[in-house]
């Protein structure tokens, strides 16, 4: 079977885009389950790495079968790194998930209104289908997540994660 047209660059950008964000974020997520001690939180983060991974799948899926080439995913790590710090750094493991659910709600925003200028159907509904997934990361921790805070996960300084996040500061 040969494969489907080429379609427009401003498709394959996009699309080639949305590939590198979503492994980026599935990297992200997993980073933070392996610095959370918390297991009902950190299996929860887990899924949500595997919901970002099958994300990037899919937008691999569209590019393959058009026959562009993705890109590399070299960068990703640095990609991760401000929005990882940023959140390793949070007080406690509480503002850290206030953080990540504020961020995804942000992000379903931003495809809700990136969808309508996306022209090709098939790439349209590879973004229309990550969007729920996006919102549900938002809501957890207001609906769920937050009730599985032990007492210790809301103090500054908790030793929520399983190991520092920076070097100690020098004496
Ligand atoms: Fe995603
Ligand atoms: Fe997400």
């Amino acid at each position: 079977m040969g494969s489907l047209p080429r379609p427009a660059a401003a498709m394959i950008r996009a699309a080639r885009t949305f590939y590198v964000a979503e492994a980026a974020g599935g990297l992200l997520y997993r980073r933070l389950a392996e610095a959370v001690g918390n297991d009902d939180v950190r299996h929860a983060l887990d899924q949500f790495a595997d919901d970002e991974y099958r994300h990037a799948d899919w937008y691999l899926d569209w590019l393959i079968a058009r026959d562009v080439a993705p890109p590399r995913l070299d960068g990703v790590v640095a990609r991760i790194a401000p929005a990882l710090a940023r959140l390793l750094s949070a007080r406690s493991l509480e503002d850290q998930l206030k953080l990540f659910s504020s961020g995804e709600a942000a992000a379903a925003r931003h495809l809700r209104e990136l969808s309508t200028r996306i022209h090709d159907p098939a790439l349209r509904a590879v973004v229309e289908r990550t969007i729920p997934a996006e919102q549900g990361h938002a809501d957890w921790f207001p609906a769920v997540g937050q009730r599985m805070l032990a007492p210790a996960d809301r103090l500054r300084h908790a030793g929520f994660a399983r190991r520092p996040a920076s070097p100690p500061a020098p004496r």
